[in-house]
């Protein structure tokens, strides 16, 4: 078979290349080790960057997120018993909408769907060859044969565990890293939000994250120990423990119930560099994890996708490479300015047991100074509501 992009990865930033490319007239096909069901089943973070929103508009399947997604234009950080709202309209004039990564997910297939898009699931051992030479191959095998896919170029959107970056040499790769001493313990629930807004909660016991899904749906974290297990989380143990960190407003406010969906999440920040190979591309978790303080994940895989389908289109377009041969340094670019970010929400909002009562002193600094400083509220909500490409 040949294509002219061969995509790895059919999660957001592999599906809203293959769009995009699609809408261009580029020839593309996605290689998926699982089953569609299966890349839906998965629940990620849900809130969506302006930049994001106007990417999936121009991918055409923005429709339901402007219906259903819910437009926020603050959130809050509660801290010593008190709120403080970061006003990202009146600070930024931008906003943000809450709408699950499942369901852009869902509305991606479904666009890849309706263009007739080549997507191949269960792709089993799928490897990569010669892309640091003119014809790259992909291989994999599907319902036990062997299958080869010719191409121009290879798109690594396979997520941190993915086949593309580790078939990078060593020697041609320098990755950066930093994992946090504690995780998320999410909780799904058909709840009623706590508050209107997201809050972020920095409290003795340790963070706390109120979201939500819809009206009706909520989502809450809580800081637990790295080495936690699910099954230690009862919905009791989780319901007083969330209740502890919030203050007496939302303690009143907290209408609980049994959980739909938990899953402990580690908090790590990841680099790699760069973020091209020859004629291998690396997008999204591939080349790059952030902590979910900073609502960056898939945000940042969409950032990536900005720039590597521009590049694409301008090589097929317009015959020239200039795209493709700074799409490392501009992807890394906003990257590394999104993984300050994150590291510094997460600073600043979680219970760090090895950095003792200085520590904690700093932190209480910072967060007087967020909430008496129009300046530092300014550049909170600027990096919260993204970023210009
Ligand atoms: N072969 C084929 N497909 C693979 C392989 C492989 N060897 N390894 C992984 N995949 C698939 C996964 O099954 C997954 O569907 O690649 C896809 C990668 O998708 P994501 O992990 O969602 O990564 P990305 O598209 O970059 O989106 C990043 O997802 O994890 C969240 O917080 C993260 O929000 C961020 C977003
Ligand atoms: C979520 O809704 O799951 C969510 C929102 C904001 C974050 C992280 C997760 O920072």
């Amino acid at each position: 078979m040949r294509t002219q992009v061969a995509i790895i990865g059919a999660g957001p930033s592999g599906l809203l290349l293959g769009q995009l490319l699609h809408k261009h007239g580029i020839d593309n096909v996605i290689l998926e080790a699982r089953t569609g069901e299966y890349v839906l089943g998965r629940v990620r973070a849900g809130v969506v960057e302006k930049g994001t929103v106007d990417m999936l508009d121009e991918a055409g399947v923005g429709a339901r997120l402007h219906r259903e997604g819910l437009v926020h234009d603050g959130t809050e950080i509660a801290f010593d018993g008190k709120r403080h709202r970061i006003d990202f309209a009146e600070l930024t004039g931008k906003t943000v909408v809450v709408y699950g990564q499942t369901e852009i997910t869902r509305d991606l297939m479904d666009g890849r769907a309706a263009t007739g898009g080549k997507t191949i699931y269960e792709a089993a051992d799928v490897s990569l060859h010669d892309f640091d030479g003119s014809s790259p191959k992909v291989r994999y095998k599907k319902d036990g044969k062997e299958h080869e896919l010719a191409c121009d170029f290879i798109a690594g959107c396979d997520g941190y565990h993915g086949a593309s970056r580790r078939s990078v040499p060593e020697k041609s790769i320098k990755t950066f890293e930093r994992v946090y001493p504690f995780g998320w313990m999410g909780l799904l629930s058909e709840t009623p939000p706590v508050s209107p807004e997201l809050i972020y909660i920095h409290s003795p016991r340790g963070f706390a994250l109120c979201s939500m899904r819809s009206n009706t749906r909520s989502r809450y974290y809580v800081q637990c120990d790295a080495g936690d297990k699910t099954e230690q989380w009862s919905d009791e143990r989780f319901w007083n423990e969330l209740r502890a960190r919030l203050d007496e407003k939302g303690r009143d406010e907290l209408v609980t119930g049994p959980s739909i969906e938990k899953t402990i999440a580690p908090l790590r920040s990841f680099v790699a560099e760069p973020m091209r190979f020859g004629r291998m591309f690396l997008a999204g978790d591939a080349a790059h994890i952030v902590p979910p303080t900073g609502a960056k994940g898939m945000n940042l895989a969409v950032s990536d996708v900005h720039y590597l389908s521009r590049a694409f289109i301008e090589y097929y377009k317009e015959k020239s490479s200039a795209g493709i041969d700074h799409y490392s340094a501009k992807a890394l670019a906003r990257v590394w300015k999104a993984v300050r970010f994150s590291w510094w929400m997460t600073s600043m909002l979680h219970k760090f047991p090895e950095t003792g009562e200085f520590g904690e002193k700093i932190q209480i600094a910072e967060l007087e100074y967020l909430f008496s400083s129009k300046s530092a509220a300014t550049a909170l909500a600027e990096n919260y509501v993204g970023l210009p490409y």
